[in-house]
């Protein structure tokens, strides 16, 4: 009997089966059970030797099968803990990161640089109206300068901003000088092509103040510029025309080619002298206050920083290309 339930015990493969083995022999009908009532039908000097083998191997019985399991649940932890090795050398799951827009990197550039040399952030609708857009800008009715924008108009006869100027007339409304603003955002016209999108975003620049000059105004130009191409650029300015400055000028930089010689020359920004009529227009005393004034293109900027050379590459928002400016 003790070698048949000691196989037994050894034969058992699972916790379960173990169980089984155990109920078989030491269970309330198990034979080890059987053989104590038994006793009793044996003649009496056998009965105590009997009894005490059976109790004996009750007892090894029920070391072996303690034994048993241990070993059982130890082999099962093994193996669970085998299926579940983790590869810790497998590389990771790439997260993709997305970045800023290139058109959002230069307009952080170009505010971060004029608000180191103290102009405050100022800001104007988008939907505008013709009083600001154009009229209090010194375009009046049918003047042939409002031909030059292109204008979307809503039905209610108000219009989408084509430049960021009007923001000009609120600051100086609302705020007496000196005056000294950029405004960033964006502008609409009905244009599109290779160098030109319905949208886009520019950036206003307004000082006024006492005893300000054209000559202030250059070098507040060339110290942006060389702050933005981080470089040492010639500038030029070129006469020119704008409703609301008096002198007018356009700034051209000198481009650099890759091996560093001079270039092309390129137009980058618009300016002159805020018109006696458009700071009377705004309630300043033009007899007291002279200012500046200046508007540049941010995709231009953006253009010219990155080496892009189709606008339209910036509104596609394909992440192949913005990807680049992670
Ligand atoms: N508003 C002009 C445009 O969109 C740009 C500009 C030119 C702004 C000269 C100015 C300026 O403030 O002085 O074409």
């Amino acid at each position: 009997m003790r070698s048949s339930a000691l196989a037994d015990v050894a034969g058992a493969e699972s916790s379960r089966a173990l169980d089984d083995v155990r109920v078989a022999w030491l269970g309330k009908k198990g034979r080890l059970t059987a053989e104590l009532k038994a006793l009793g039908g044996l003649p009496p000097d056998q009965r105590r030797e009997v009894g005490q083998a059976v109790n004996t191997l009750k007892q090894e019985l029920a070391q072996a099968i303690e034994a048993r399991k241990a070993d059982l649940d130890r082999a099962a932890l093994d193996a669970r803990l085998a299926d579940e090795t983790l590869d810790v050398t497998l590389p990771g799951r790439a997260v993709d990161p997305g970045g800023p827009h290139p058109v959002s990197r230069a307009m952080a550039r170009i505010l971060d640089i004029f608000r180191g040399l103290g102009f405050a952030v100022a800001d104007g609708p988008e939907v505008e109206d013709d009083y600001h857009n154009f009229e209090a800008l010194n375009f009046p009715e049918h003047h042939p300068a409002r031909a030059m924008h292109d204008t979307f108009y809503l039905p209610d006869g108000r219009l989408l901003r084509t430049h960021t100027s009007p923001v000009q007339v609120r600051v100086m409304k609302e705020q007496a000088p000196p005056v000294r603003i950029v405004a960033p955002g964006r502008v609409f016209r009905s244009d599109s092509d290779q160098t030109h999108t319905p949208q886009f975003h520019q950036v206003e620049g307004l000082l006024v103040d006492e005893d300000v000059t054209f000559a202030d105004l250059k070098g507040l130009l060339a110290t942006f510029v060389n702050e933005y191409f981080e470089d040492e650029l010639e500038m030029r300015l070129r006469p020119s025309y704008f409703p609301f400055t008096e002198p007018s000028a356009e700034v051209d930089i000198r481009w650099r080619n890759a091996d560093g010689s001079a270039g092309r020359w390129l137009e980058v920004l618009g300016c002159g002298m805020v018109h006696p009529n458009v700071l009377t227009h705004c309630g300043v005393d033009a007899e007291r206050y002279t200012g500046y004034a200046f508007g540049l293109g941010v995709e231009r900027f953006a253009m010219l920083r990155y080496r892009v050379d189709d606008l339209r590459l910036f509104f596609d928002n394909d992440v192949r290309f913005l990807a680049q400016f992670r």
